[in-house]
C-alpha cells in the first residue's frame, strides 16, 4: 500500500467555493449552509456533517463523527462566490428555481443570499443550447477568456481573504464532447485554445484556470470538462484534487443500489427502463438533444460496469437499457424518476421491479456539493493531486486513472472513501473479515 501523507495541513482560515452556475443547485448549497450555521436547519444528505466513522475492531466502541476525525473545514469557514450568465443574485435565484419555502428558508437569510451575485460568466451558447443571459464575458477569444476566469478567482481571493480555494461545476450540461487530439496532451491543449478550437468547451476553461491557481476542481455534471488526458496530467504533476463527473442524485443512485444487488444474488437482467421527468432549468437545457447526450451517456455507462455482461452472458448478456428525460414544467425541481426492472430468476422465470422516486433534485445534491468542497480541500492540504478515486461515492462516471474501469456500486465507493480517510489519518482499513473475533482465544 502506497504511504499516507506524514501530516495533513490544519484548515485554518476561510475556503472559498467557487460555483460555475448559480443556479438551483448552487442556491440550495448556499442557503442550506447559512441555515445550518444557524441552527435553522440540519445538513441532511451531508456525510461530513452527519456521517460517522468505525475505527478499530467492533469491540472497541471507537465510532467518532467524521468530522471529529478528519480535519475538515467548519461551515463557518465556507465563503461563497459564483459566476452565472444570468444576473440574478442567490436570493432572487433561489426564489426562481422554486426548490426552498420562501418565508421559511430564504427570507431570514435573504442578505446573506443577496450578498452572493454572480461574476460574469465565461459562457457560449454554441455549448448550451436553451440558454442565453446578458452577464457574459463577451465573446473573446478562448485564451482571453482563460486569463478572464483566472483574474476573477484571483480577485475572489484578495476580496475575501480566503486562504484556500476550490472550485464546483454546477453550470448547465454542456453539449457532447469527445475526447480528441486537443486534449492529448497540454501543448495540443494550449495551442487549441489559441485557435479557438470548438473542443475546447468554457467548462475546460474554468478548470484549467482552476487548476492553475492551484485550486482543486469537482466537475458536478457529465460534461468532458476536466476529464481529459492534459487537464489530468495537469493537475496530477502540480498536486491539484480532481474530481468528477455528475452528481450521482436521483436515478443513477437507485440504479447503483439495485444494480450491485441483482449481481450480488446471481439474478438475470433482460430490460432496464428508466424515464424522468422533470420541470427545472437543468430539465429545459436537458431536452436539446445534444445535452441529452451527454446525460445520457453517463447514466447508461452504469449497468454495463456494475453488471459485467462478459463475465455473466447468461444473465447480463442481452440487457435492454434505455434512459429518457422528460421536460415537464409543472413538476419545477421536483422530478419524478421512474424505473422498470425486468429481471428473472431460477430457471429464467421472469420478475419486475418497479420504483418511483418523488425525489428533489438540488435536495440530493446540495449535500454532495458540500461533501466535495469539503473533501477536496482536504485532499488539497494532504498533498494529493489529480484524480480522487475515493470521491467516486458522488458520481455517476467516476473519473479513474487510465487503464481502470470506474467502480459504481454505491457501497463499494462507500467502504473505498471511509477507509480512505482511516488511510489519511494513520487508522487502520476495515477489510470486514471479521475471523480474529472467532478465533483468536
Ligand atoms: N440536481 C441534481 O440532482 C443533479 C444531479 C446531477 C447533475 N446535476 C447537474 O448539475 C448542474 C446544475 O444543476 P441545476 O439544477 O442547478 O441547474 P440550473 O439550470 O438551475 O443551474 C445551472 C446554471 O448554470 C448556468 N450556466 C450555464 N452555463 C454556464 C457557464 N458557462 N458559466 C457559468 N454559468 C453557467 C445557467 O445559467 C444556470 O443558472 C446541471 O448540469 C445538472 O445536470 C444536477
Amino acid at each position: 500500500m502506497s504511504d499516507a501523507p506524514s501530516s495533513i495541513a490544519p484548515a485554518e482560515g476561510r475556503l472559498g467555493v467557487l460555483c460555475v452556475g448559480l443556479g438551483a443547485v448552487t442556491s440550495t448549497l448556499i442557503a442550506g449552509v447559512e441555515l445550518a450555521r444557524r441552527g435553522m436547519g440540519e445538513p441532511i444528505g451531508s456525510l461530513t456533517q452527519m456521517g460517522t466513522i468505525r475505527l478499530g475492531k467492533r469491540t472497541e466502541g471507537r465510532v467518532p463523527l467524521l468530522r471529529d476525525f478528519v480535519p475538515l473545514a467548519s461551515l463557518e469557514d465556507l465563503v461563497f462566490g459564483a459566476w452565472d450568465p444570468f444576473p440574478d443574485d442567490a436570493y432572487v435565484s433561489a426564489c426562481r428555481a422554486g426548490v426552498l419555502e420562501v418565508g421559511r428558508h430564504l427570507e431570514p437569510i435573504a442578505d446573506q443570499l443577496r450578498a452572493v451575485r454572480p461574476m460574469a460568466a465565461a459562457f457560449d451558447p454554441a455549448y448550451v443550447k436553451r440558454l442565453d443571459g446578458p452577464n457574459v464575458k463577451g465573446r473573446l477569444h478562448k485564451r482571453a477568456l482563460l486569463e478572464s476566469i483566472r483574474a476573477d478567482i484571483q480577485a475572489f481571493r484578495d476580496e475575501h481573504l480566503v486562504e484556500r480555494m476550490v472550485m464546483l461545476w454546477c453550470a448547465s450540461t454542456e453539449v457532447f464532447i469527445e475526447p480528441g487530439p486537443a486534449h492529448a496532451d497540454l501543448d495540443a491543449f494550449e495551442r487549441a485554445i489559441d485557435a479557438d478550437d470548438p473542443q475546447i468547451a468554457p467548462s475546460m476553461l474554468y478548470a484549467y484556470a482552476a487548476l492553475q491557481e492551484g485550486v482543486p476542481f469537482a466537475n458536478g455534471a457529465p460534461n468532458l470538462t476536466v476529464d481529459v488526458p492534459a487537464l489530468r496530467d495537469y493537475a496530477t504533476e502540480h498536486g491539484v484534487p480532481i474530481a468528477g463527473k455528475d452528481f450521482k442524485t436521483g436515478q443513477t443512485l437507485i440504479k447503483t443500489v439495485i444494480a450491485p444487488m441483482l449481481k450480488a444474488r446471481m439474478l438475470g437482467l433482460s430490460g432496464w427502463y428508466s424515464t424522468n421527468i422533470l420541470g427545472n432549468r437543468d430539465g429545459e437545457v436537458l431536452d436539446d438533444p445534444e445535452s441529452f447526450k451527454t446525460k445520457e451517456e453517463s447514466k447508461l455507462g452504469v449497468l454495463e460496469h456494475v453488471l459485467e455482461p462478459h463475465r455473466y452472458p447468461q444473465l447480463y448478456g442481452d440487457v435492454y437499457h434505455k434512459v429518457r428525460i422528460n421536460y415537464y414544467p409543472p413538476r419545477g425541481d421536483n422530478k419524478e424518476g421512474w424505473d422498470n426492472v425486468d429481471l428473472f430468476g431460477w430457471l429464467g422465470y421472469p420478475m419486475q421491479l418497479k420504483i418511483d422516486f418523488l425525489c428533489r433534485d438540488s435536495i440530493l445534491a446540495a449535500p454532495l456539493a458540500l461533501d466535495l468542497s469539503l473533501f477536496l480541500d482536504l485532499a488539497r492540504r494532504a498533498g494529493l493531486g489529480g484524480i480522487q478515486e475515493w470521491l467516486s461515492f458522488y458520481f455517476k462516471s467516476p473519473q479513474v486513472a487510465p487503464g481502470l474501469y470506474p467502480e459504481h456500486d454505491l457501497f463499494i465507493q462507500h467502504i473505498k472513501l471511509k477507509n480512505t480517510l482511516r488511510w489519511l489519518m494513520g487508522e487502520e482499513q476495515i477489510t470486514h473479515l471479521g475471523m480474529d473475533y472467532y478465533l483468536e482465544g
